[in-house]
């Protein structure tokens, strides 16, 4: 039993708008190089934790040796299999990894399970992904900076801290694991305001984006600072 798995409130009550979500994302690639500049993949194993719906697997088809995505929700783990034939895609979490020890060179964990705050220690999930890594590999987090672009104000205009946890203790968190953490910042870019909209309304509900959505009501984009943390498994 997968005693770590939390249902996410986004992808996992709305796979189609979280599409539009993922579609919107970093049009420009800074984040995507900044992926590679943390962790290069080419030639490699790489694994996507807590892979979703599989939307990014096919984004590291052409380029890793081995691709493994692993998902604990069922739903959006089917809809993972079907996305590209060059992934594996296995049933575990973050705390369960079903993969041999120092088989993989680089774990990317997007917007999944390392949450962590006061109350949610993410330690088990970093000593499992260590168990997967090889001595060298790299886990790479992707995480939303609180600080930095539009992104962030709708943040601190909502109850982010309350479901995300608290930025300055994010950041110590990640130093006291080894990390480094990396500021990226890029964007959301929709075809029109009205998918904006929708998903902004499902990152923020309860209408904690209303005053910023009524402000910006024409935007098909808004800026997106991204924090990558990245922790290196010692070569011995
Ligand atoms: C916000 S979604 C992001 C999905 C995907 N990474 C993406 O960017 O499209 C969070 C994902 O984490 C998964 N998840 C929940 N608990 C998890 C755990 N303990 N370990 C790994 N993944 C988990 C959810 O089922 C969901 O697929």
């Amino acid at each position: 039993m997968l005693t770590d798995f939390v249902k996410a409130w986004n992808q996992g009550q709305n796979v189609d708008l979280y599409e539009k979500e993922n579609d919107a994302i970093d049009h420009e690639r800074t984040l995507w190089r900044a992926l590679e500049a943390a962790a290069p993949w080419e030639g490699k194993g790489l694994l996507d934790l807590g892979c979703g719906t599989g939307y990014w697997l096919p984004h590291y088809a052409s380029t890793t040796s081995r691709l493994y995505g692993v998902e604990p929700d069922m739903t959006l783990l089917e809809a993972a299999n079907n996305r590209t034939p060059q992934a594996e895609v296995l049933s575990g979490s973050a705390e369960h990894i079903p993969l041999d020890d120092s088989c993989v060179d680089v774990v990317h964990a997007r917007f999944a399970y390392f949450f962590p705050s006061p109350t949610n220690d993410c330690s088990a999930g970093v000593a499992e992904v260590l168990r997967v890594l090889r001595p060298g590999g790299s886990l790479v987090v992707i995480d939303n900076d609180q600080e930095q672009g539009d992104f962030a104000n709708l943040l601190r205009t909502s109850n982010a801290a309350d479901y995300q946890g608290p930025g300055d203790f994010i950041l110590q968190w990640w130093q006291q694991q080894g990390a480094t953490t990396r500021e990226v910042m890029s964007s959301w870019t929709f075809t029109s305001a009205e998918d904006l909209l929708e998903v902004v309304g499902m990152e923020f509900p309860q209408g904690t984006a209303q005053p910023w959505l009524r402000a910006h009501s024409e935007r098909t984009k808004l800026s997106y600072g991204y924090l990558l943390h990245t922790l290196r498994k010692p070569t011995c």
